[in-house]
């Protein structure tokens, strides 16, 4: 299994262990940056990290910046993605057993490393249950499906209105 990484500044020494760790384990990794520690945006990295996952150059993704909280809110804005912010070893269990997260974030500001390798290792290690949890995700990516189809229909209007 091939997986994604991706971090901001803040999060760049956690993003180097977890690298460590993972490729110790005997994952490929593409590691999508940043590279040090000056200061950048972490909705590209989730851009980067999430395309490559949506895309399947990448079985899954693993995304870091300070809480956490804001690379994940970006890497879910790309239809498929299904990002979890994992700070404890039950949700990152459930994460996979119950949404099929494909990309695990998690916050370097807010998180022992020593744990999150934990985390880590149990979100790689299980698998998604499917059965009443498909349903589940079948009706988000309903969510995705018509949200897309009603603003084509208003992009359409729009055009057709400066169009007349
Ligand atoms: C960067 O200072 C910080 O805002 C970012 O790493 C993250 O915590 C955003 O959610």
């Amino acid at each position: 299994m091939k997986i994604a990484l991706g971090n901001d500044h803040a999060a760049y020494q956690l993003k180097e262990q977890v690298k460590a760790h993972v490729e110790a384990l005997g994952y490929e990794t593409h590691d999508f940056g940043t590279f040090d520690e000056a200061s950048v945006d972490y909705p590209d990295y989730a851009f980067f990290v999430g395309k490559a996952v949506v895309e399947g150059e990448c079985e899954r993704g693993i995304l870091l910046c300070g809480t956490g909280i804001g690379i994940g809110i970006a890497a879910n804005k790309i239809p498929g993605i299904r990002a979890a912010l994992c700070h404890d070893l039950f949700s990152a269990e459930c994460s996979r057993k119950h949404n099929n997260a494909n990309i695990l974030t998690m916050g370097a500001r807010v998180i022992d490393p020593d744990l999150a390798l934990k985390i880590v290792d149990i979100w790689l290690n299980t698998e998604f249950e499917g059965g009443r949890h498909q349903r589940r995700l079948d009706k988000i990516s309903n969510i995705e499906d018509t949200m897309a189809v009603e603003r084509a229909g208003q992009l359409a209007k729009i055009v057709k209105e400066q169009n007349k």
